[in-house]
């Protein structure tokens, strides 16, 4: 298995881009931030005010800088990713918005630096697909939350239903193509399947757990030129494989994601059906 620290190496080279784009990708997946606040706080706690809560892998800060706003000034909550530059983006962020009740640190999900007990809630947004542990982060999620405290995680639903996804990877696929993932290794996809990331909850401990499919529109309102630059700025595989490609082919496969993006475009909004998956429970 791979190291913690190797499998964050794409996650380094990602992060000035997630920090540019962090307004747009925040407001495409708002749906996914009132799942997981719902599934794995208010269904559990009843109310966000006052509680203290978690956020691992937060990237360059969500959903920690939503709830920030939503716990009020006697709640508080703690962002970790293990990209120092997303934690510093974050942080950056916070202070932007003169955010007293929020911070970000550096850790792993497998390595919280809190105490037992410490918090109200923990989510994780995009992120538990990413571990090459994820029985020991959710371990440790669990380790850190207070009896009765609520856990979610949101991950990507089936490939096929996200072609938000898919009319980049079909592109490219077409002239380099990637073995599948080996079974267990880190990658969006990895628990889109029903009832894998629920075993890993029971199994770490989770009690009164659920999964379930959100379908909801990944909307925003960037041209589908814009569209095109982020989406390859942002993913490491992308990235990499277009600079595998010919110049002509390169050419072909952003010829190719524009016409497809634009099926999906009307009123200068693009707007892509999205399947996600968002597994919760509570610790006893
Ligand atoms: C897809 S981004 C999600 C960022 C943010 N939560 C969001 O939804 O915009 C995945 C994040 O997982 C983080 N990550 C990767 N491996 C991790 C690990 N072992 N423990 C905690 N976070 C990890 C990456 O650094 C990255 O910021």
């Amino acid at each position: 298995m791979k190291r913690n620290e190797d499998l964050i190496k794409g996650w380094i080279e990602s992060a000035p881009f997630w920090e540019k784009y962090h307004a747009a990708l925040n407001a495409m997946f708002v749906p996914v931030t009132q799942s997981l606040i719902h599934d794995g706080i208010a269904g559990v706690a009843g109310q966000l005010a006052g509680q203290a809560i978690l956020d691992v892998a937060t990237g360059p800060g969500e959903p920690a800088l939503t709830l920030a706003g939503l716990v009020g000034p006697k709640g508080s909550v703690v962002g970790v990713d293990p990209v120092p530059a997303m934690v510093e983006a974050a942080r950056r962020e916070a202070a932007r918005r003169q955010l007293a009740n929020v911070r970000f640190e550096v850790a792993f999900a497998d390595r919280l630096p809190f105490p037992d007990d410490t918090f109200d809630a923990v989510l994780s947004r995009f992120g538990v697909m990413f571990f090459p542990a994820p029985l020991e982060g959710i371990r440790e999620m669990l380790r850190v939350l207070r009896s009765g405290g609520g856990i979610a995680a949101a991950v990507w639903g089936s490939a096929d239903r996200n072609p938000f996804h898919y009319i980049f990877s079909r592109a490219i696929d077409r002239y380099i193509k990637s073995p599948p993932p080996e079974p267990g290794a880190p990658d969006a996809f990895r628990f889109a399947e029903p009832g894998e990331l629920l075993a890993i909850f029971k199994v770490a401990g989770a009690v009164d757990t659920s999964d379930r499919i959100l379908q909801f529109q990944i909307q925003t309102s960037i041209a589908v030129e814009d569209f095109w630059t982020m989406r390859c700025e942002i993913s490491e595989k992308f990235r990499e494989k277009l600079t595998m490609l010919t110049k002509e082919q390169a050419t072909e496969v952003r010829r190719e994601v524009i016409t497809a993006a634009r099926t999906y475009s009307a009123n200068d909004q693009l707007r892509f059906p999205a399947e996600i998956r968002v597994v919760s429970g509570r610790k006893l």
